[in-house]
């Protein structure tokens, strides 16, 4: 596992956009593994922004999203079908049938899981997976407890989800936060060639350090990201600041080559 410090989340996301379109662009028919969540907003539309300007073309690209709420239909705002138009595939030349999310609309959930794993090994795997961590310690929405060896399964959201993600639904209007989800389990991430997680803000300084330096367990299901062979995580220094080995991260960054050429960053 690799760590980089990045001073700002402006960084943080430039540089992983940069290494997301670089793969892309090194390997035309790409699986990207996608993820939600506010800090994914921006560096989605820094790849929009490239594909503007015609450095990506997102034609061949399949995505396989982690995850999806349990009742919610394409439409509704709070879902991440609608999160993902909105905030990647609208922006870009992809085809909207190469973009996968479980369907939380699913007659028979289990049913829809098992499919996603099989459309998932039809597509060659994963080839990067991007992550994000929540307060709970999840990828995907593998709650605390989620076995390491989980695959696309049907979920209970903790208290802590509940609380982190309620506030986006408004019962004004009517939304009610679903307490159920569908997600990859972590085997199913770990499966991925490799894995790139990009955490910011001070809130995640403790679990981001919890999960990176601290034991894996499966209280915390982002530890399990310890164990596969190519993973990169890039935090922005707030997110940063518990981490024991700082000083260490930063000098490989520097002095690695194959970092090189994402120092003026
Ligand atoms: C959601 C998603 C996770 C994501 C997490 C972090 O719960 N299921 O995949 O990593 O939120 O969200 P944020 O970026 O808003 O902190």
């Amino acid at each position: 596992m690799e760590v980089i410090i990045m001073k700002t989340a402006e960084k943080a996301e430039k540089l992983a956009a940069r290494i997301i379109a670089d793969a892309l662009i090194e390997k035309p028919n790409l699986t990207l593994g996608l993820a939600t969540g506010a800090t994914m907003e921006n560096l989605y539309h820094k790849l929009a922004d490239m594909n503007k300007k015609g450095k990506l073309d997102f034609s061949l690209y399949k995505t396989f999203n982690l995850d999806e709420y349990v009742g919610l239909p394409a439409k509704d705002r709070n879902s991440y079908r609608y999160y993902m138009n909105y905030h990647l595939f609208d922006r870009i030349n992809i085809d909207k049938r190469n973009t996968h999310l479980e369907n939380g609309m699913a007659e028979d959930l289990d049913f829809e899981c098992a499919e996603y794993e099989r459309l998932m090994e039809e597509a060659g795997g994963v080839d990067l997976q991007l992550l994000g961590i929540g307060l709970s310690g999840h990828i995907g929405f593998n709650e605390p407890t989620s076995s390491f060896s989980s695959r696309t399964r049907v979920v209970n959201l903790t208290p802590v989800t509940m609380a982190q993600n309620g506030p986006y639904f408004d019962p004004k209007k009517g939304e009610k936060m679903p307490n159920r989800a569908l997600t990859m389990g972590v085997g199913t991430v770990l499966d991925a060639k490799k894995l790139l997680m990009l955490v910011t803000g001070e809130r995640k300084a403790n679990i981001i350090a919890a999960a990176l330096e601290g034991p894996m367990t499966s209280m915390i299901s982002g530890s399990a990201i310890q164990l596969h062979p190519d993973c990169t995580v890039i935090v922005d220094e707030a997110a940063g600041a518990k981490l024991k080995l700082k000083e260490y991260y930063r000098s490989a960054f520097k002095n690695d080559p194959k970092w090189a050429k994402y120092q003026k960053i």
